[in-house]
């Protein structure tokens, strides 16, 4: 339902040489650099699934976002959301979607909250019982009234994001793109957010897209993933299959006398070479192995076969170390250039 085909975008810099100079010839030589910022991204999201839209900063996300959105147009390859090529067809596109941009306001700046919602009701032509309801949710759960009638200029940022949030949910749209919507609330409203968003999910099997710094969000509202790196596609999947692609896992486990923990560990790590093993709360000793060499069955007939094990179990690897083991693993955060001059 939301298809992006060898999605392109290019961006061309000015560059500059040093001083005045350099700026007054870049107007006669036109020499630029051309950044790929999104470099034939291909993927499929599936109606009502609550993708988490993962890349490092810079790995064109936003970039992509604003493609689906219909506010940039892409360099080649093509996008479809619902049918629809955004870009070509903005209007009819804004219908069916929700957008937030935690970095640029999707409101009037001029206007108060309620004044803005009074004309988005307008624009979707929304019906009074799909806004009365959606107005009481967010009384309910963003305190939206407390925004009174200040203009949307003169909000906080953690006050405009709650407006943002709440005008992209307003006409019960299809889809919702966010784009790092929860920059400046507290932990209440993320949480609040959470629920806003799951609600839609659950009522009205809202199709949702997420980025976000906060990996909480992410655990909290998306079940798939899809990992950008440097204008790539790296990863698609369920959040479970991310978590299976990590390269060290984990064993925990109690054990009785004679040996203490400390000594555990050095056998351990004596027997069995780059696996890393620590003291652990209560007695328990932690086993980290990479997944490579070692299989999670020969680390446990390992453990079971020297030590007189009482308890044991594998914790879930953490989405922030896979994570950062997929960042790690690119040698460079900088997008493609794709030439000079
Ligand atoms: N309007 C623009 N003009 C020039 N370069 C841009 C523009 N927008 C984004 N970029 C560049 O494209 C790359 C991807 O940016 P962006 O899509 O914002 O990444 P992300 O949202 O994943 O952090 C970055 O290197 C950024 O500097
Ligand atoms: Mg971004």
């Amino acid at each position: 339902m939301i298809v992006a085909h060898e999605l392109v975008k290019e961006f061309r810099i000015p560059e500059r040489g040093p001083g005045l100079a350099g700026s007054v010839s870049t107007l006669f030589t036109r020499r630029h650099r051309i950044v790929r910022a999104v470099d034939e991204v291909s993927f499929e999201i599936p109606a009502g699934s609550r993708t988490a839209y993962i890349g490092a900063n810079g790995a064109g996300k936003s970039t992509t976002i604003k493609m689906l959105t219909g506010i940039m147009t892409p360099t080649s390859g093509y996008c479809r959301v619902r049918g629809i090529e955004p870009y070509r067809d903005r209007q009819r596109n804004a219908r069916s979607i929700g957008v937030v941009f935690g970095q640029r306001s999707q409101l009037w700046w001029d206007l108060s909250v309620p004044d803005s919602f009074r004309i988005l009701r307008r624009i979707y032509d929304i019906p009074a019982p799909v806004y009365d309801r959606n107005l009481a949710l967010y009384r309910e759960l963003l305190d939206i009234d407390a925004l009174g009638t200040t203009p949307v200029r003169q909000l906080s940022l953690g006050q405009r994001m709650r407006a943002e949030i709440a005008a992209s949910l307003l006409h019960d749209p299809a889809v919702v793109f966010w784009d790092e919507p929860t920059i400046g609330l507290d932990m209440v409203l993320k949480e609040a957010v959470r629920e806003l968003v799951l609600r839609a999910h659950h009522d009205l099997g809202t199709t949702v897209v997420l980025t976000s710094h906060d990996i909480a969000d992410i655990a909290a509202i998306c079940d798939s993933a899809l990992v950008v790196d440097r204008g790539r596609v790296v990863h698609q999947g369920t959040i479970q299959d991310l978590l299976r692609t990590a390269d060290r896992r984990s064993v925990l486990f109690d054990h009785r006398e004679p040996l203490a923990a400390e000594a555990v560990c050095a056998l351990v790590e004596a027997q069995l070479p780059g696996v890393r093993a620590v003291p652990a709360d209560g007695g328990r000793v932690q086993v980290d192995y990479p997944a490579e060499e070692f299989t999670s069955r020969q680390v446990l007939a390992f453990l079971l076969d020297r030590f007189d094990l009482v308890d044991c179990y594998a914790p879930e690897p953490d989405l922030e170390d896979v994570l950062r083991q997929i960042y790690g693993r690119s040698t460079a955060t900088a997008p493609a250039e794709v030439s000079g001059a």
